[in-house]
This record gives C-alpha cells, structure tokens and sequence, in this order.
C-alpha cells in the first residue's frame, strides 16, 4: 500500500526543500522511492535524515507542482530539518539502508519520533481529485491531451461537489499550470 506524503529536507545550505512522494512501509522501515535525479535523494543521502509529513492540506501536493515554494515550515531543533506547520502529524526519519538502481533509489528509513498536532476530520473526495491532479500536472509531458482532459472532466465533480477553499485554491493553481501547458503546446504547432 503506498501512501501520498510530503517529505521534507534541508540542502546544504541549511534551507528547506519539500516533495510528495508515495511512500509504503516494510517491516518497520518508511521506504521513499525518489526517481533520480531528486534534490530530495541527494538531501537524505547527505543529511541522513528527512521528515514524513502527512497532511491533508492538499495545496501542499499542488503548490510544489506548480512551482510554489513558500511552505508553512518549522525549524526542528539541532538542524534535524523542518516539518509543515499544517500536518495532521510528522515523523523524523533516518536513514537506514539504500537500495540502488539506474532510474530510482529505495531507501529504507526508520523512524526515529512521531509526532500528532491535530486529527484527521474524514475522507474528502475533493482532496483526493486534487492529489490525482497533482500526479497529472506532473507528466504532462507523457500523457496524451485526450487523456488529460477525460480525467480533469472526471476530477472537476468531486471539486465541485465537496471542495472547500483550500481545494479550490489548489485546483484553480493547477488548473492554471494546464491552460499555461495547452498556451505552449499551442505556440508551438503555429511554429
Ligand atoms: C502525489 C505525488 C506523489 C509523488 N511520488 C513520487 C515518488 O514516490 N517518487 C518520486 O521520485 N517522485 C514522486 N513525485 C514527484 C515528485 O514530488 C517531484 O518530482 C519532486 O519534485 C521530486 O523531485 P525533487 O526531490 O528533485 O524535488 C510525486 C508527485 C506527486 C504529486
């Protein structure tokens, strides 16, 4: 089973850098499958350590897909990397073993403290429309526009039968990154 999260690290310069990315569990390790190249490999492979966030504020998934980066975060103490001031919870990890290949790394993560700063409300389809829109946004490049625009039709009822702002905000950004996509496709075959 994998798991929508947002993993958080510090680069080098002590800054932070935040990603979604599935995650699934074995045995008691986290397993993070980061395509390369990722700034989120090279930041564990070098620190060791990255937070699991797990929220539910989808504009989290939708703001990096769109370029955003000015992310709620909290400095943990002892340069241990940040957390998203918004999660249902986090967990700091370490790294514990990486397994290697040419496209992706697995890396095995224990979990090292969990922390719970709020509840988790109930599923909502709207949040789940918009992790799905996120992945679409993201491969853009490798999906046919049929496609992309049979499942942004199909996406659109849950946003508008239970989204809040929240949701809206993060739809009406990648909605956005779509039309700006069709522009450039556009311009191009007028070439
Ligand atoms: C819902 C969702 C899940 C994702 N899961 C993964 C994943 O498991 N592995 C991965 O490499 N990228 C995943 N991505 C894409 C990364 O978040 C994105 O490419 C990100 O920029 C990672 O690259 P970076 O570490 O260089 O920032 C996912 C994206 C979304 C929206």
């Amino acid at each position: 089973m994998i798991y929508e999260v947002i993993i958080s690290t510090m680069n080098e310069d002590g800054s932070s850098h935040v990603a979604p990315m599935g995650v699934s569990r074995k045995a008691d390790f986290v397993v993070l499958k980061p395509f390369k190249p990722s700034k989120t490999l090279e930041n564990i492979l070098t620190q060791k350590t990255a937070v699991m966030n797990i929220v539910t504020d989808v504009r989290v998934f939708a703001g990096v897909v769109t370029g955003r980066s000015n992310f709620n975060l909290v400095a943990l103490p002892c340069d241990k990397g940040f957390f998203l001031k918004d999660a249902l919870s986090y967990l700091t990890l370490s790294l514990a073993e990486i397994h290697d290949d040419e496209i992706r790394s697995t890396l095995y993560m224990n979990k090292v403290d969990v922390f719970h700063l709020s509840s988790f409300k109930g599923f909502n389809r709207a949040q789940a429309a918009i992790i799905e829109a996120s992945v679409l946004m993201s491969r853009l490049d490798l999906l046919s526009e049929d496609k992309i625009k049979q499942e942004i039709k199909y996406l659109e009822i849950a946003i508008s039968k239970t989204a809040g702002r929240k949701e809206i905000q993060a739809w009406e950004w990648l909605m956005e990154k779509y039309e700006n996509h069709c522009r450039e496709k556009e311009k191009k075959l007028n070439c």
